[in-house]
């Protein structure tokens, strides 16, 4: 294989080289995986509109989010279990977005603890969370991750119960036995059992609280001075109710199209959330964001910032943290390309008149 030139070329390296369960664990979508399709498809409705001859010699991506300055708007989503994909897992993943100057958000599910990914080094990290029914497993995870240096929790809002993820199911998924859900071993929690379908889901339904509400929302803020990101919002009626529950920013987020099937591309919702929130907190998006231009769409949308999911474990598996940091510094490379050569110098002046969508012509 020749040199990797986009971050798409990963996936089918770590096809090659992940037992079948743990690569269609990543790699799948819920159902008929339209929504997983739809994700990527959706980018290619919108087209540029660049401004030319104006002076790009000098390009800023730098930003800031919920007040921490990064290098550019691309930031790490949550994936669990990354060591199934390298045996650094997301001690490696840390090191990268840290080295690229950007934002990682380790999962609650993830194979390495909120301390132990802390004493990687420096770095700004959010935590995402996952509601359990036992609040007291919530509220000490919350505050180890205060005390690990986290700098905001990345509340998860769109699973109740796990989407239904077929390969999962035929594969029946489980997390490799000599590894362990970190964040709790202590609590009896660290393992997934084998079941009938999806370990997982069978997990999920035995641990993650189907009555979470917006009143939980308020309840978070009762037991933890960070920033409160909801992730998983795709509709203007819940992006107002975020904003009157004192959420911190909203992340469009389709769970990389895992749960529920049918759900219009992140991309294709994201307009509607940002005018709906009027500016008052950020909006970022996550899905199916492969490419530089594909930020730049995002951003013109109305994005603070975007997040990746899947290209951070696909490169773990292929070269571990090298791979993470090659995936980074790719998309920094076609963003800032994406910006000169549409006439953008830094990210405030990237515009909704930047772009044009298939759907304006209906508006
Ligand atoms: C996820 N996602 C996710 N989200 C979350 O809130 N907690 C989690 O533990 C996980 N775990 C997870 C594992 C894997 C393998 C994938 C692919 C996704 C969803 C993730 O944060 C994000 O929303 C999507 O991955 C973004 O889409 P792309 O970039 O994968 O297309």
């Amino acid at each position: 294989m020749g040199e990797i030139t986009n971050v798409m070329e990963y996936e089918a390296i770590a096809k090659e080289k992940l037992p079948k369960m743990v690569f269609d664990y990543y790699a799948s979508g819920a159902e008929d995986q339209w929504t997983l399709q739809e994700n990527r498809n959706a980018f290619s409705r919108i087209l540029f509109r660049p401004r030319i001859l104006i002076d790009v010699s000098k390009i800023d991506m730098s930003t800031t989010v919920l007040g921490f300055k990064i290098s550019m708007p691309i930031m790490i989503a949550p994936t669990a279990m990354q060591k199934m994909a390298h045996p650094e897992g997301e001690y490696a993943t840390a090191r990268a977005a840290s080295a690229a100057g950007t934002i990682m958000t380790l999962s609650s599910w993830s194979t390495s603890s909120v301390e132990e990914v802390a004493s990687t080094g420096p770095g700004i990290r959010f935590f995402q969370l996952y509601v359990y029914k036992d609040r007291n497993v919530v509220a000490q995870l919350v505050r180890r991750a205060e005390r690990a240096g986290f700098k905001a929790i990345a509340l998860t809002v769109d699973t109740p119960r796990l989407g239904r993820r077929e390969a999962d199911i035929k594969n029946r998924f489980t997390l490799p036995p000599f590894l362990t859900l970190k964040n709790f071993q202590g609590l009896d929690l660290g393992k997934m059992d084998e079941a009938n379908d999806s370990g997982l889901a069978a997990y999920v339904a035995g641990q993650i609280d189907r009555s979470l509400s917006w009143k939980d929302v308020k309840w978070l803020q009762t037991i933890t001075k960070l920033p409160i990101l909801v992730k998983g919002v795709l509709t203007a009626e819940d992006a107002r109710i975020a904003v009157q529950a004192g959420a911190a920013g909203i992340i469009v987020s389709n769970h990389g199209a895992r749960q529920l099937d049918y759900v219009p591309a992140t991309i294709m919702a994201l307009e509607e959330v940002v005018k709906a929130t009027q500016g008052r907190i950020p909006v970022f998006l996550d899905g199916g964001v492969r490419r530089g231009t594909d930020v730049f769409k995002a951003l013109a949308l109305g994005a603070s910032g975007i997040f990746i999911g899947r290209p951070v474990v696909y490169s773990l598996a292929a070269e571990g943290e090298k791979g993470v940091r090659r995936v980074l510094e790719m998309l920094r490379e076609e963003f800032e390309l994406a910006m000169a050569l549409s006439g953008c110098r830094s990210l405030k002046e990237i515009t909704r008149d930047h772009i044009v969508t298939e759907w304006d012509a209906s508006l």
